[in-house]
């Protein structure tokens, strides 16, 4: 008789926060993959449970506290279940999650995932509870590109932390300073990704335009998107965040003249006010990023804007909010992620006086986002009549039995009923608009996507 192959063990990821923090998920996942962890269908299967957390507001916290609280039972009744914590709450508690969180084996710094699968199975092995935190430097390690949410996109870390100091972000503290990845190894990976099948390529940085600093030679973001746009596959490239006192004309330019590189800038004003944006640190004023906005859009015809938006920081006053609010109508943004202001402990907004309170801010959101919805509303429909070019991502979250995918612009497009399959691309003329939403018909026949 040969002996039963033990049943592989399952995990489960419950992730949190930014596309950075949820691609490094991706890499501790493939790497549980090679050390025999199989995916879990369900939590309540899983042996063990990893939180790829999130701190850039409280409330991203607070819910992975809940989590773990309510883990307490069930690990009572099964003490061979693992749990681990990764991410940027994880890299801010440190060891004092180990102590508050009696749940929890083992905690994984920003900068330290790679250590997870090791740490599991030492903490297995001895029965202690670890804790891996540092950091210094960063060595990228080689991902299962195949380990990937989405088949047809693949998300790619250029850079690890950031190297300014907002006065609200909680970012450099807990995933460090800039640390760029050389162009050679961030190119292999992008080679990778496009030979299995992603065709819209991602590239991630927490302040991208700053990509190059570190390394020898001083190279530049519209250098890299050159080199990206010449690997065969990768029909799409985008990039995100653009932080604009970092913007130069140089990465203007390759936008406009790189047809692969999509039209769509991530360039968070965060305000409208410039005693506000003083007091965040932003390093510029409204009228500079109003006149940066234009100058993107003399440089790169059609191109898009969108900005994140904080509503509520200290001392905003009603007079200092409508200079946020005017600015919505002024800069025209395709799309704006608006949030109430949320105090980091460590960073040097949370000491300053005249905390907004929470019913303020709440309406100052509720003002800003019916703001942005009519300008959005605006936007797409001016598109009614024109083509575009859609890459379907696969069945539509609003409109039922529809596929729905994304422009250049990546604005929403939902097809019409049997039309589209995940992956592919197809030219399409928009017939119809709604808030966020384009309604297009195809133009010819679709490109299923790539085998
Ligand atoms: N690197 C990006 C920001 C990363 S954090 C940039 O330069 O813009 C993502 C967004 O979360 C920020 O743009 C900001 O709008 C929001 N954010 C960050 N800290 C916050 C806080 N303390 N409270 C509310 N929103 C915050
Ligand atoms: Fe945060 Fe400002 Fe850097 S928002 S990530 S400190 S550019």
């Amino acid at each position: 008789m040969t002996p039963a192959v033990p049943p592989r063990r399952r995990a489960w990821i419950e992730a949190f926060g930014c596309q950075m923090n949820l691609l490094d998920g991706e890499a501790a996942a493939g790497d549980l993959r090679a050390r025999g962890w199989a995916p879990a269908a369900s939590p309540e299967e899983a042996d063990l449970l990893v939180f790829n957390t999130c701190s850039v507001r409280q409330h991203a916290e607070d819910r992975v506290w809940s989590r773990l609280g309510a883990l307490a039972d069930r690990k009572r009744r099964d003490p061979a279940l693992l749990v681990a914590v990764m991410g940027c709450m994880a890299q801010r508690e440190g060891e004092a999650l180990l102590r508050r969180a009696p749940a929890v084996d083992v905690v994984v710094g920003t900068r330290r995932y790679g250590d997870l699968a090791r740490l599991l199975e030492e903490a297995e092995a001895t029965g202690r509870r670890l804790a891996s935190l540092s950091t210094d430097g960063f060595h990228e390690a080689v991902r299962d590109v195949a380990v990937r949410a989405e088949r047809h996109r693949g998300w790619v870390s250029v850079m690890r932390g950031c190297c300014h100091r907002c006065s609200f972000c909680v970012v450099p503290a807990v995933r460090g300073p800039q640390y760029d990845r050389d162009a050679a190894s961030i190119l292999e990976e992008v080679r990778r990704l496009a030979d299995d099948g992603a065709a819209e390529i991602f590239l991630l940085g927490q302040n991208i335009n700053t990509w190059g600093r570190t390394l020898p030679g001083r190279p530049t973001l519209d250098s890299l998107l050159r080199e990206v746009h010449d690997v065969p596959g990768a029909r799409r490239i985008r990039f995100l965040t653009s932080n604009p006192m970092d913007l130069e004309a140089g990465l203007l330019d390759a936008m406009g003249s790189l047809p692969r590189v999509m039209p769509y800038l991530h360039f968070p004003a965060q305000h409208g006010n410039d005693a506000v944006l003083r007091r965040m640190h932003r390093g510029y004023t409204r009228a500079r990023y109003l006149d940066l906005a234009a100058e993107a859009r003399r440089r790169v015809p059609g191109v898009e804007l969108a900005s994140d938006l904080i509503v509520g920081f200290p001392g905003e006053t009603e007079e200092e909010f409508a200079d946020l609010l005017s600015l919505v109508e002024e800069a025209r943004w395709t799309m704006a992620f608006v949030f109430k202001y949320s105090a980091r402990p460590g960073t040097a907004a949370a000491d300053l006086p005249d905390p907004v309170p929470e019913e303020v801010k709440s309406r100052r959101h509720a003002a800003v986002m019916a703001a942005q919805a009519r300008v959005e509303r605006g936007i797409l429909a001016a598109r009614v009549g024109t083509e575009v070019e859609v890459l379907v991502d696969g069945p539509s979250a609003r409109v039922p039995l529809r596929m729905a995918g994304r422009t250049e612009h990546h604005q929403l497009a939902v097809l019409p009923p049997g039309v589209g399959a995940p992956g592919g691309f197809l030219r399409a003329r928009v017939v119809s608009s709604s808030a966020r939403v384009l309604h297009v018909e195809p133009v010819g026949a679709a490109v299923p996507a790539r085998a």
